[in-house]
């Protein structure tokens, strides 16, 4: 085992920033691969996948929540740090699972649940126990229901206040999830010093990083919102120093669900937080291509400023959670309910629960073109696991389970996710997403799947530093609204970018500015050269919901 960390050191902690040009992969351990039969996925499980998940390109893993817990925000509930939750395995094997995965070159990054843990946690059981015991202080608490009446409430569909009744401390406590996850005290500095320590101890383990669950919520003060307080980016600048100082390779990736000038404070002046999702981006996607008009991305690449040099921010298409429509006006929300969430069962709080295939009518092209904008605009992409081959939801299941449903395999029963017959979720069997239809094997063996488009746009932007490291600018061309065309630059490498959001095919004339090009540039996959000079303008036939990635160098 020391002698493989040895090697991956050589090979893989040298490499200064690598995540501004990483591919993340979202797995969540219960749904991926169960190895013992007992119908949960395992950590076993996920090690026996991991040759898949190099075949596929990937180079870091992000792991959902993987301690014990009472389950009952699938995780985010922790009521341990230092442990897995015993369907998942041992803290044995989780030392394995990340050393084998660098054996791959995969780095593998945790969420860090912060801001709050289960009311099943030993401090909330000691805390309750009144304003005299020691941990009452880990925890917010009041005598009234008065106070931070500007929080929003997040968890709408289910919660009615941010505080709840404890009836053995007699007193209000404070949670902006679940009732059952009380929020953590962070004014108090032994909460956050405990909370260094759960860091140093998974560092210690090996592991590349944290998401940093749910952070602009870590403190309260009377009269704000109480998100993105300023106390809350000194102690995340703690954090950072404090990672920096036990493994300095490591990155802590920030969930903060925040208009892109709000995220932007997360990163400090390169001395916060490394990466940041860019939540407001994501939900445009859909808008653009539902409209056939590149406005709402434009929109919002303007109004996103510019992070430092060490920074990255993080994008993607689907997750884990209810596709999230806090970052949009209440005009536009009604308008993607409308169009993407028709039956009240896909909503959920502010948003909708969907996958990304069925979100996309299952339409091959439009799934393909969602990619090809994921895999080129600014920030590093996450796959969500199961997107890869166009995996549905189901709907019918409560909360967010209907998207955290068993990986796909091969076309058996459980979908060679499991050999019990009862696994923890159903299957996905609605056609056309049931395993028949839909799995890992199938289109391992099909050149034109799903799949393998994913596999080679993983590919080809992993031998182009520009995606992860360059400029962009948009181009001018014949059809500004129904086509993203793009540029991406870096040390001398251009790159052309064009995605038609439109279902009709296009003849697209772009001005190539400044550069004397003299052959048809090179298409990035096939290397054929595309489209045909005229007067210092490229044409290009762009096929419905068609994209071309170009190199102008
Ligand atoms: C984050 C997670 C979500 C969880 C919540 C509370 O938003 O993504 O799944 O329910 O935090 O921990």
């Amino acid at each position: 085992m020391f002698a493989n960390n040895i090697a991956y050191n050589l090979t893989m902690q040298k490499t200064p920033l690598w995540y501004k040009d990483a591919i993340f992969y979202e797995l969540y351990i219960r749904a991926f691969n169960d190895s013992d039969g007992d119908g949960h996925g395992d950590i076993r499980g996920v090690i026996e996948k991991l040759d898949y998940l190099q075949d596929l390109g990937i180079n870091c893993i992000w792991l959902l929540p993987m301690f014990p817990s009472p389950l009952k925000d699938d995780g985010y509930d922790v009521a341990d740090f230092y442990n897995i939750h015993p369907d998942y395995g041992t803290l044995h094997d989780f030392k394995e699972l990340v050393d084998e995965a660098h054996k791959r070159s995969i780095r593998v990054i945790a969420d860090l649940v912060l801001n709050h843990t289960s009311d099943q946690h030993p401090w909330f059981q000691e805390a309750r126990k009144g304003p005299d015991n020691p941990k009452h202080d880990f925890y917010v608490w009041s005598d009234t229901q008065e106070k931070y009446q500007d929080a929003r409430i997040i968890f709408l569909d289910t919660e009615d206040s941010n505080w709840s009744w404890d009836e053995e401390a007699k007193r209000y406590f404070w949670h902006r999830f679940y009732s059952s996850q009380p929020d953590l005290n962070y004014d108090n500095p032994e909460v956050q010093e405990a909370m260094l320590h759960v860091a140093k101890f998974w560092l210690d383990l090996g592991i590349d990083g944290f998401r940093c669950d749910a952070i602009p919520y870590l403190i309260e003060r009377e009269g704000t919102n109480c998100e993105n307080l300023p106390e809350t980016h000194l102690y995340l600048k703690k954090l950072r120093r404090f990672v920096d100082e036990h493994a300095a390779d490591s990155i802590l990736l920030s969930e903060a669900n925040q208009w892109p000038e709000d995220v932007r404070e997360y990163f400090g002046d390169g001395d916060e937080m490394h990466m940041a999702f860019h939540f407001p981006v994501m939900p445009r996607l859909f808008m653009a291509m539902r409209k056939e008009d590149t406005t709402p991305i434009r929109e919002i690449i303007e109004r996103t400023p510019e992070i430092p040099q060490n920074a990255q921010w993080c994008t993607f298409l689907r997750n884990h959670d209810e596709l999230t429509l806090e970052m949009v006006t209440e005009e536009e929300r009604q308008w993607m309910w409308e169009q993407y969430a028709p039956e009240p069962r896909m909503r959920q709080n502010l948003g909708i629960r969907r996958r990304l295939a069925p979100l996309l009518d299952n339409d091959f092209n439009k799934i393909v073109l969602a990619n090809s904008l994921l895999f080129t605009l600014p920030g590093s992409p996450i796959v969500y696991y199961g997107d890869e081959i166009g995996m549905g939801d189901n709907i019918w299941l409560k909360d967010r389970d209907g998207v955290r449903t068993p990986m796909q395999w091969n076309a058996s029963p459980q979908a060679g996710f499991s050999s019990n017959a009862e696994p923890y979720s159903p299957v996905n069997n609605e056609v056309p997403y049931d395993p028949a239809h839909v799995n890992v094997e199938d289109q391992m063996r099909d050149l034109a799947s799903l799949y393998y488009v994913t596999k080679n746009m993983i590919a080809v932007r992993k031998t182009h530093r520009a995606f992860g490291w360059g400029t962009f600018e948009w181009a001018n061309s014949s059809h500004p609204t129904q086509v993203a065309a793009y540029y991406r630059r870096h040390e001398g490498e251009e790159l052309l970018i064009l995605n038609n959001l439109s279902g009709e095919s296009i003849d697209l004339w772009v001005e190539i500015p400044e550069r004397q090009l003299f052959f048809p540039p090179p298409n990035l996959f096939t290397g054929r050269a595309t489209g045909e000079l005229v007067d210092g303008r490229l044409h290009v036939k762009l096929a419905s919901h068609g994209y071309e990635w170009l190199k102008l160098t």
